[in-house]
């Protein structure tokens, strides 16, 4: 089939020897849940040059993060934009840019806030247009995420003792990571365990004084099971589960690993990826090159004919079966559906790839694709054909059009928190 030829292969080959990759290769825990995401109230127009400001930010801080485990960049654009991520000490490499990984493809919800911050439990990515760097606390934005679940207690005693194990916890962290260049593991009795890590930016001075405020704060959280402080120059967390790597196990595993190489090409891959579907939400489907439309096109139709494996570059159509094959391209269509609520999280593609006998979810067509794409037998067609016209047709697409780039805003961010 000609239609069915893409113009890049080897870009292609890449982008499946990613998603194969994460089938074969098991990671340790890259702690990727959220704990807090703040999108800053003042926006932009969607007309600026902001996107690429972004995404250059988000590259050069990838750059960083991958040589140093942490990074600042400014870029030098109206208004301007100064940038740090940083991953905990403990994670090893290759969590450590899977977080960041997982970061960077969660912020964009923020945009075009012309500042955001998102706490991961392995790492932090915040830009702002201002030189925030050294900023310890921030009354405005410091806060305490206390998970809902409280502990269980034989009598008062115990629940008294546990409090009193977070706060010894928590004292000690804060000590220890003052002392130890920003960075602090503690565990009580088998009971507590907490790790507070200061951003590098911050004097140590500013660190004290940022960890011994958030713990205070997070110290609330008792006898709940966990609590996070999520404040401007640190994170603190204690919990009732070992959440953390040991040093020794975070040293070990950063040293040496031969498949790090490799997982720098996968994870800066994915995200490029991911970019490129986020360039393509805000430059406006219609712009999008005929190429790439052709390709989700012949994807599409493959997967409305039940085909969706012969859409394989051949260079891995023989190398993998049939079912993975159109299960892995199923959910590469779930990635373009045109609402963001629709789309996977990076989690949930792991969680997908990983369980082969489980139920991919169907997605909707494409909006980017014409309507004459789909088949004769498509509901869609004939519902605007026969009881429609074009006319509604048109208000169909641009009602696509309107739903991506209000989701895009950060309304849907600033309601979360
Ligand atoms: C608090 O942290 C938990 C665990 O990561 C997360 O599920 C929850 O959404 C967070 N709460 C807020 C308000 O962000
Ligand atoms: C990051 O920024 C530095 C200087 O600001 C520049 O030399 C480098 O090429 C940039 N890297 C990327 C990937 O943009
Ligand atoms: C950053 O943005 C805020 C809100 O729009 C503005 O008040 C402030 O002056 C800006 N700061 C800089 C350094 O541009
Ligand atoms: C933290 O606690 C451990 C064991 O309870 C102790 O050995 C260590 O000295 C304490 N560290 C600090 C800085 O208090
Ligand atoms: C780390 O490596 C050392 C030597 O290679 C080994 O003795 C130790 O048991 C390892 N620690 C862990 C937690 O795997």
């Amino acid at each position: 089939m000609n239609s069915m030829r893409y113009e890049n292969p080897t870009w292609v080959c890449f982008f499946f020897f990613f998603l194969f990759s994460l089938f074969s290769l098991s990671f340790s825990d890259p702690r990727t849940s959220q704990s807090g995401i703040y999108c800053g109230a003042s926006k932009l127009p969607l007309s600026t040059n902001f996107i690429p400001t972004f995404v250059k930010e988000m590259e050069n801080l990838s750059q960083l993060v991958t040589a140093h485990h942490w990074g600042t960049h400014f870029v030098n654009s109206t208004p301007p934009m100064y940038g740090l991520a940083q991953c905990f000490q403990d994670l090893s490499h290759t969590d450590c840019l899977l977080c960041y990984a997982a970061s960077r493809t969660k912020l964009p919800r923020c945009l075009p806030s012309i500042s955001a911050r998102i706490f991961l439990d392995g790492c932090f990515l915040r830009y702002d247009n201002y030189s925030f760097y050294r900023e310890a606390v921030n009354p405005l934005v410091d806060s305490v995420n206390c998970s809902s679940k409280s502990g269980v207690f034989a009598d008062e005693v115990a629940r008294v003792e546990f409090v009193n194990s977070v706060g010894f916890a928590i004292e000690n962290v804060t000590r220890t990571a003052v002392k130890n260049r920003g960075f602090g593991l503690a565990e009580v009795k088998g009971s507590v365990y907490a790790l507070a890590q200061c951003w590098k930016t911050v004097s140590s001075d500013g660190c004290r004084e940022c960890l011994e405020k958030a713990g205070k704060a997070v110290r609330g959280c008792a006898p709940r099971r966990d609590g996070r402080g999520l404040f401007a120059g640190c994170y603190l967390r204690y919990s009732t589960e070992k959440f953390y790597n040991d040093r020794e196990e975070a040293e070990n595993a950063s040293h040496g690993s031969s498949r790090t190489g490799v997982t720098v090409a996968i994870v800066l891959s994915a995200v490029a990826f991911l970019m490129l579907f986020l360039f393509a939400a805000f430059a406006g489907y219609a712009r999008l090159s005929r190429i790439k439309e052709g390709m989700y096109t012949s994807v599409w139709k493959l997967y409305r004919t039940s085909r969706l494996a012969e859409g394989a570059d051949p260079c891995l159509r023989d190398k993998f079966p049939e079912k993975e094959v159109s299960d892995v391209l199923q959910i590469g269509l779930l990635c373009t559906q045109a609402s963001v609520a629709l789309r996977p999280s990076m989690d949930d593609i792991v969680q997908l790839l990983n369980n082969k006998d489980g139920e991919i979810p169907i997605p909707k067509q494409p909006p980017f694709l014409s309507a004459n794409v789909l088949e004769p037998s498509s509901s869609i067609k004939s519902y605007s054909m026969n009881s429609l016209g074009s006319n509604a047709l048109r208000k169909t697409e641009a009602s696509y059009t309107s739903t991506e780039s209000s989701s895009m805003d950060s309304s849907d961010g600033l309601s979360r928190i």
